[in-house]
């Protein structure tokens, strides 16, 4: 006997749709809405336990197969790419990974771009495409403040309403990428729990496609 498999699911933004299409799927997740600040939840009728995490720390599990399946944000999978399947797109968590700064801003007749994010790799990436040089500030939030501060020229950045670069005067300069939540499986858990594995993923696919 294996045991319970082991989902890790990202904590905040991408909770609470999670929650609801595990509970559509059938799952019984009252102790995940009630948690008390436990990180570990047992589903009761579903041999399965759940496990909460930063996005980024959900790849690190299910890359280590600590946890065998995970629900993580594609952004975070772009910008640390993990040895993991990508077994589907769950659609919710829809927003764009983007370049916004200030209006008046004419970053094409920059030399060297100072770019503030989050996201270093996808931003560097995007601009090198491009041949602009870039220089990139790591940021660990709040990353809107940088070009209103003059720390950066703009900022690559996720964009969901948009209430925030509005809020701060900034507006979607390039759009660079769509992003979803997406769910990933350990590889090795892949093969060797492929039955428990399968069926979850089965079960999660089918209310993805009922809510397109
Ligand atoms: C995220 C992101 C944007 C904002 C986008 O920040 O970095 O700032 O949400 O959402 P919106 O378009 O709906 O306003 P988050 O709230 O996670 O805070 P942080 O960047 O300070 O970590
Ligand atoms: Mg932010």
């Amino acid at each position: 006997m294996q045991g319970k498999i082991r989902l890790a699911l990202t904590k905040g933004r991408l909770e609470k749709d999670t929650v609801q299409l595990l509970e559509k799927a059938g799952l019984n997740m009252e102790t995940i809405k009630n948690p008390q600040r436990k990180l570990i939840l047992d589903i009761p009728g579903y041999p399965l336990e759940i496990i909460l995490l930063k996005g980024s720390d959900v790849a690190t599990y299910v890359e280590h197969g600590i946890a065998d399946l995970g629900v993580v944000g594609k952004d975070i999978l772009l910008e640390k790419p993990k040895p993991v399947y990508e077994v589907a797109d769950l659609g919710f968590g829809a927003c764009r990974m983007a370049v916004a700064g200030e209006t008046s801003l004419c970053p094409d007749n920059k030399k060297l771009l100072r770019i503030a994010s989050k996201y270093p790799r996808i931003a560097r990436e995007h601009f090198e495409s491009k041949g602009q040089s870039v220089e990139i500030i790591e940021q660990q939030g709040s990353v809107e403040l940088a070009p209103l501060m003059g720390l950066s020229d703009v900022i690559v950045d996720i964009v969901e309403t948009g209430n925030t670069l509005k809020a701060n005067g900034l507006i979607v300069l390039e759009e660079i990428l769509k992003i979803s939540a997406r769910l990933i499986v350990n590889k090795v858990s892949y093969k060797t729990r492929r039955i428990e594995v399968n069926a979850l993923i089965d079960l999660l696919e089918k209310q993805v496609k009922i809510r397109r």
